[in-house]
């Protein structure tokens, strides 16, 4: 896990709404999800586990956003899968 302070992000083309940001990345060595999978990761239900709720990542979502904050993923098959949480920083 590894955090870092983004002082000047912004989710617009011409880089409007700039913003201060506490970005947390979670990264592991696993399997990787393929490109078709990774466009239902956050559906809530949607699991490949046998005993999965497929409601971790719907929830974190959910409380992220709540937060005003996002969540991304990127992911290689066979390498493994970072995700990461973009909070509004406040000090
Ligand atoms: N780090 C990861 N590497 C590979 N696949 C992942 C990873 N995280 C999530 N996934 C995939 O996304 C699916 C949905 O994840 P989510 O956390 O929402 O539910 P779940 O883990 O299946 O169930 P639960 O949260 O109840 O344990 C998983 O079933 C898995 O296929
Ligand atoms: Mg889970």
């Amino acid at each position: 896990m590894k955090s870092r302070i983004l002082s000047d992000y912004s989710m617009m083309p011409k880089g409007e709404g700039r913003s201060r940001l506490v970005a947390i990345d979670v990264c592991d060595d696993g399997p990787g999800i393929d490109k078709e999978e990774l466009d239902h990761l956050f559906t809530p239900f949607y699991t490949t586990k046998s005993k999965g709720t497929g409601l971790g990542l719907a929830i974190c979502q959910k409380i992220i956003a709540e937060h005003r904050g996002m969540i991304r993923v990127d992911s290689e098959p066979g390498k493994g899968t970072a995700f990461t949480v973009m909070l509004p920083l406040v000090q």
